[in-house]
């Protein structure tokens, strides 16, 4: 794992943006695994930047979210579906039918996974995975105690998420209560991993993702199994963060990050 750290907020935004887009430039038939979240609005805003002023091009782009919540249809707008179209797929030249998010309005929802599952493998697999992290250490809504190895399923969502995401809920309560999530198993298989994380409040829950011991009480720990992840902060998020000394010194020192710093 590799722990950048960056001055502000939107310099760490600007970095992951640019990861991104560098991926796609070199290879354009990109399988991207997205996340949504306050954190990502920014993120698909610079992304829509690239794409109208440095013509990044999504045409032969694919993408797949990490969940979505169970009842809500597209069109209602806190589905994931909204969100994305709203953030990123409306403003780039993505072709719709490449963009793929679990059907929070399925009639089988002990199947959905699965048929998740066989999309993903249908195109070879995620080649990034973008992620955030909740409050409660989840990536996805791979709440804690969540297999380490679990796959694309339905799953309860815990008090902290309902009161993170209730916010944007009117009434609070009326936030749906289940979630389809990539497990962390489906999101360990991506070929790269890129976290962001920014702001104070996630302060310590990051510091235990990346420095605790492996736990499914902190999903995100997983991450430190994967062979290609790195994790992007700003200097609020890194607070609790105890070996900062050595991520900058490794950042400043690895010639694949030289055109980054
Ligand atoms: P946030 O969500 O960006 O809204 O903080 C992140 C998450 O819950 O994964």
């Amino acid at each position: 794992m590799e722990v950048i750290i960056q001055p502000t907020a939107e310099a760490a935004v600007k970095l992951t943006a640019r990861v991104l887009g560098d991926a796609l430039r070199r290879n354009p038939e990109m399988v991207f695994g997205l996340a949504t979240g306050a954190t990502m609005e920014s993120v698909y805003a610079e992304l829509v930047r690239m794409h109208r002023e440095e013509k990044l091009d999504f045409a032969n782009a694919k993408t797949f979210n990490l969940d979505e919540y169970i009842g809500l249809p597209p069109e209602d707008k806190n589905s994931y579906r909204y969100y994305m179209d709203n953030h990123l797929f409306n403003h780039i030249n993505i072709k719709k039918a490449n963009t793929h998010l679990p059907d929070g309005m399925t009639n089988d929802i002990a199947g959905e996974g699965a048929r998740y599952e066989a999309a993903i493998k249908a195109v070879g697999g995620i080649d990034l995975q973008l992620l955030g992290i909740g409050q409660d250490g989840h990536i996805g809504f791979n709440e804690p105690l969540s297999s380490l190895n679990s796959r694309t399923r339905d799953k309860s969502l815990t008090p902290l998420t309902l009161e993170q995401n209730g916010i944007y809920f009117d009434p609070p309560e009326s936030m749906p209560r289940r979630a389809f999530t990539m497990g962390v198993g489906t999101i360990l298989d991506a070929r790269r991993i890129v976290m962001l994380v920014t702001g104070e409040r996630k302060a310590q829950i990051i510091a235990r993702a990346v420095e605790g011991p492996v736990s499914s009480m902190v999903t995100a720990s997983a991450i430190q199994f994967h062979t290609n992840a790195v994790v992007i902060l700003d200097e609020a998020a890194a607070g609790c963060l105890q070996g900062r000394d050595y991520y900058n010194w490794s950042f400043n020192n690895e010639p694949c990050w030289e055109p980054y710093r």
